[in-house]
């Protein structure tokens, strides 16, 4: 405004903060940029896929036609066993562009917590302390089978390799309601949330780190140490179950990763799978042979977390020494389906020889040798497919130890 001589009086207009327009904008852009890293992944690794069921579909065949004693089966293994890594990590990329398809159903979000709380104080290790703070109410979640278990898994093991030197990995959850605005940036609706927090007392990170630690085999760990696919896979599974993830971090002052999933309406109390009945151990014992050490380690130490004694086998041949070593005291075999030596289908028709009623569940990282998602293989003999999902793990075992033995031949 001026006066009738033409001074400025003063200035008249408005103030708009554009830090957190900003913020959105970021956010979108980085929302964008995700999803057409996905839909690449995605695209390859479904090809990807197609193309290994080829080789071992070919290797499988030669295995058949080449007979028992051929030389060459050693090399046809090692293909196997080469494919079989490859297609975990088409699994990893699946999960990640959101293609895998699994059966979502309601989970409370603190029963699942609780229920893997043991388990997650066996891989942080004594130096860090668990801090586990549960909203009071039920907390419900439509969610794929298995996601919320390998959501707080990857969290945790990146919390834990934060903190070499020990610290705290606390875990919260609470039902938050999210204006429209926000949940708009993040394609989603406006309404009730709940927010699952994963924080650390670690070395933190970075911006530069921290604006790329979604993007798949973005990894700042040694070569062999850490393929970057753990937060691609959070970041799909919480994508792919209309969520969001937020992550606030300052190098040396730790992180704090929060998931946004929709709260889901409140369902009668039987619709909800007792996550907890199924996670029953026992007190039976366990040979598990693998030949993927890392593998083994996790699933031997969650077995005897639950109670039951396991004995460890490095390959097939080492199965069946262990085997013999324990005389009648093996209850289950927990055989991979694809190891050196002896794979896990030839190990059991031998130790079914001795011990005809001998129990057992294969794992298997080739969905192609399962029938159906009953997790029975061809042959009839239980199933299940890597990577293996402790929850999972733990039910079918149960499941295969309380029926009757089975009757089931590998060659009717
Ligand atoms: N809690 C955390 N504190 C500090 N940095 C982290 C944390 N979580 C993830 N990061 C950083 O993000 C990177 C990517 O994590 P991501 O889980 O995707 O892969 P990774 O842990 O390196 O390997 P993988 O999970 O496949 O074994 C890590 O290498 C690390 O630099
Ligand atoms: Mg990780």
């Amino acid at each position: 405004m001026r006066d009738d001589g033409g001074n400025v009086l003063y200035h008249e207009g408005t103030l708009e903060s554009i830090t957190e327009r900003k913020k959105l904008e970021a956010q979108l852009r980085h929302a964008q940029k995700m999803e057409s890293i996905g839909t690449l992944a995605g695209g390859i690794a479904h090809d990807f896929n197609n193309i290994l069921t080829t080789i071992m579909g070919y290797c499988s065949l030669i295995t058949m036609k080449a007979g028992e004693k051929n030389p060459l089966l050693v090399y046809v293994n090692q293909i196997m066993e080469a494919a079989n890594r490859a297609s975990t990590l088409t699994q990893s990329l699946l999960a990640f562009s959101r293609r895998q398809t699994v059966e979502a159903k309601p989970v409370d979000v603190n029963e699942s917590i609780r229920g893997v709380e043991k388990l997650f104080r066996r891989i942080i290790g004594e130096d860090i302390e668990l801090r586990t703070t549960l909203s009071r109410e039920r907390l419900i979640v439509i969610i794929g089978d298995g996601h919320m278990g390998q959501l707080l898994m990857n969290l945790a093991t990146n919390a834990r390799d934060a903190m070499p030197d020990g610290g705290i990995l606390s875990i919260k959850t609470e039902q938050v309601h999210l204006s429209g605005e926000v949940a708009k940036t993040h394609g989603g609706k406006e309404g009730a949330y709940v927010a699952i927090e994963v924080s650390d007392t670690g070395k933190g990170m970075d911006e530069t780190t921290k604006d790329q630690i979604f993007d798949p085999f973005f990894t700042t760990k040694d070569v062999g140490k850490g393929t970057g696919l753990g937060l691609s896979i959070v970041y799909g599974i919480v994508h792919q179950n209309k969520g969001y993830i937020d992550v606030s971090s300052e190098p040396g002052k730790g992180a704090t990763f929060t998931i946004y999933l929709p709260l889901a309406e409140p369902v009668s109390t039987e619709d909800i799978p007792r996550e907890k009945a199924g996670l029953r151990g026992g007190n039976e014992v366990i040979l598990v042979a693998e030949d993927n050490a890392q593998v083994r380690e996790i699933v031997a130490t969650t077995l005897r977390d639950f109670g039951y004694t396991v004995v460890e086998a490095f390959d097939g041949e080492d199965a069946i020494e262990k085997f013999r070593a324990n005389g009648g005291a093996i209850d289950l075999l927990l055989l991979d389906l694809i190891m050196p030596r002896k794979n896990g289908k030839e190990t059991y028709v031998e130790l079914q020889k001795t011990r005809p009623d001998i129990r057992v569940l294969l794992m298997s990282g080739y969905t192609g040798d399962i029938l159906s998602s009953k997790g029975i293989s061809r042959e009839g003999i239980p199933m299940i497919t890597k990577p293996v999902a402790v929850e999972k793990l733990l039910r079918q075992i149960r499941e295969i130890l309380d029926n009757k033995p089975s009757q089931l031949s590998l060659f009717p």
